[in-house]
C-alpha cells in the first residue's frame, strides 16, 4: 500500500458488502431494515498495541447473534475474521475501535418477510474510543440511576447485541445533565442490569456480584470473571438487587471500550470508603496485562493489505 492510499484512512476505514472505504464515506441504504427498524446486530472488539483483544470471542458472540436473528451472511467467518484485519490495516491504527455489524438489509420487493430479505454486513474502525481514560479511571467515574427501567428481556434479548438503545440514550442524557459520566438501569424488578455500553459489578463485604440475566454477556465481563476468579475473589453471578448497588464498597462497569472503570459516586453519593477502589483497580491493570498474552490477543496482519 502506498502513502496516498494509506492517508485516506487517516480518520479511519470502513467496510460496505464488499468494499472498504474511508470512514467518513461509508453510507447505509436507506431501506436498509438495519437502519428503519433497529433489525441489526453488532459487535465492538478493540486493538491495543496493534494485537486485536478476544477476537475469537468477539466473532463468535457476533456470529451466535446472526444465527439467533436467522441472518444468513455474506461472508464465512474467516472472511470476516479478513475484513477486520483488513480494516484495521489500512489505517495502520496502533489502538482502534473495530465495529461490525450485520443488518437485516432490504426487503423483497412486494414482501414484509424479514426472511426474504439479503442481510448486509458492515464495518469500521476509528481510533480507540473511551467511556472513561485512564486519567478519569484512577479516581473513578460518576454513575446514576437512570428513571428509565431496561427494555424487558421478555421484549429484546439482551445477549444478541443491539440497537435497542432508546433507553440507554435516556440514561445518557439524564447523567450528563446531572453531570455525570454514565447511567446504570434496573429492570422492572428492581434489578441492576447494565448500561450504555457496559456491564456493572458491585463489591460488597469482598464479595463480587454481576448480574446473571438481563444484560449482555460482555466479553470484558467474562474477563474480568476469569482475573477474579484467579485472584481469589468470591463472586456472586445472580439477580443483584437495588440495594447492593447503593450499598457496595466499591462499583466499576466493564467494556471493550475503555475495559475496568471504577465508580466513584452514585446519585452523587460516594461509593463504598476503605477500599478505594482497590478491587477494581487490581483487576483493572489484570486485564490491561492479558493484552500482551497471545492466549487472549492476535496480532494485526498488515500483510493482508499488501497484495
Ligand atoms: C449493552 C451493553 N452491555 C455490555 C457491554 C459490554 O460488552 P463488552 O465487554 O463485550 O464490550 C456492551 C458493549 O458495548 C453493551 O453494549
Amino acid at each position: 500500500m502506498n502513502i496516498q492510499e494509506k492517508n485516506i484512512f487517516v480518520d479511519g476505514a470502513a467496510y460496505v458488502n464488499g468494499e472498504f472505504m474511508p470512514v467518513a464515506e461509508a453510507s447505509v441504504p436507506v431501506t436498509d431494515l438495519g437502519f428503519i427498524r433497529s433489525d441489526a446486530t453488532y459487535d465492538v472488539v478493540h486493538v491495543w498495541n496493534g494485537r486485536f483483544f478476544r477476537l475469537k470471542d468477539h466473532v463468535d458472540r457476533f456470529l451466535d447473534s446472526c444465527e439467533r436473528l436467522r441472518f444468513n451472511l455474506p461472508l464465512s467467518r474467516d472472511q470476516l475474521i479478513d475484513m477486520l484485519h483488513g480494516m484495521v490495516a489500512r489505517t495502520g491504527f496502533d489502538k482502534a475501535y473495530v465495529n461490525f455489524t450485520a443488518t437485516r438489509g432490504r426487503l423483497a420487493k412486494g414482501s414484509r418477510n424479514p426472511l426474504d430479505c439479503e442481510n448486509r454486513v458492515y464495518g469500521f474502525t476509528i481510533p480507540f474510543s473511551w467511556i472513561a481514560p485512564f486519567e478519569e479511571q484512577d479516581a473513578g467515574i460518576a454513575m446514576i440511576v437512570a428513571s428509565s427501567e431496561r427494555t424487558a428481556i421478555e421484549t429484546m434479548d439482551p445477549t444478541i447485541k443491539n440497537f435497542q438503545w432508546g433507553d440507554f440514550t435516556r440514561g445518557m442524557i439524564e447523567a450528563s445533565d446531572a453531570g455525570a459520566k454514565v447511567a446504570v438501569h434496573l429492570n422492572h424488578e428492581g434489578n441492576v442490569t447494565e448500561g450504555a455500553g457496559f456491564n456493572a459489578f458491585m463489591l460488597k463485604d469482598d464479595v463480587l456480584w454481576t448480574s446473571e440475566t438481563g444484560v449482555l454477556m460482555g466479553i470484558t465481563r467474562r474477563t474480568v470473571l476469569e482475573i477474579a476468579e484467579r485472584m481469589g475473589v468470591e463472586v456472586k453471578v445472580t439477580k443483584v438487587s437495588e440495594n447492593i448497588l447503593r450499598s457496595a464498597d466499591e462499583i466499576f462497569i466493564s467494556s471493550t471500550a475503555g475495559g475496568v472503570i471504577p465508580v466513584r459516586s452514585l446519585d452523587g453519593a460516594p461509593v463504598g470508603g476503605a477500599s478505594n477502589a482497590r478491587v477494581a483497580l487490581d483487576i483493572r491493570d489484570a486485564y490491561w496485562k492479558l493484552h500482551d498474552d497471545s492466549e487472549y490477543s492476535t496480532p494485526v496482519r498488515h500483510d493482508i493489505v499488501q497484495a
